[in-house]
């Protein structure tokens, strides 16, 4: 992969991760049951794990970062007009799951398009562990909407 294009990628990535770690951060200050909380904080310590690792990317490259709006335009068709901390918890772990699904898709196209550089063979790894990371906040988004529902509708 050139240059250009990699760091194109990783700056990308950069805001894919900054808007999961904001957007969780954000919700976490009006969650008061004390085990979605945890979730919510094993959650952020996980994507400011992410955001790390492409800001020492982008660090190495001498690349700029991108900016906070660059950031929110990747995910603009997701949040609602609603402020974030006045979402219904439901809209919530609907928002996650729309969020982290999009995050995997993401995923599963930089490891194809890293996968065959013999030079990126770490990057790939990272993606792949980050991947994952994505997926299980999926399911338990996906999970925890399914409990809900179940007790609405009893
Ligand atoms: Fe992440
Ligand atoms: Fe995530």
């Amino acid at each position: 992969m050139d240059e250009s294009k990699l760091i194109y990628k990783l700056r990308e990535f950069y805001s894919l991760e900054l808007y999961q770690l904001d957007l969780y951060k954000a919700q976490l200050k009006t969650i008061e049951e004390p085990h979605i909380q945890k979730a919510y904080e094993r959650f952020i310590i996980r994507e400011r794990e992410h955001v790390d690792y492409y800001y020492k990317k982008l660090k190495e490259l001498d690349a700029e970062l991108p900016k906070p709006v660059e950031a929110a335009a990747t995910f603009a068709g997701f949040v609602s007009g609603k402020a974030l901390d006045l979402m219904s918890l439901k809209d919530r772990y609907k928002l996650g799951v729309a969020v982290e699904n999009k995050a995997v898709d993401m995923y599963e196209t930089f490891i194809q398009m890293a996968d065959t550089d013999p030079k990126l063979a770490d990057l790939t790894d990272h993606l792949w562990y980050f991947m994952m990371d994505e997926e299980m906040h999926q399911y338990w988004f996906q999970e925890y909407l399914s409990r809900l529902e179940a007790n609405n509708d009893r």
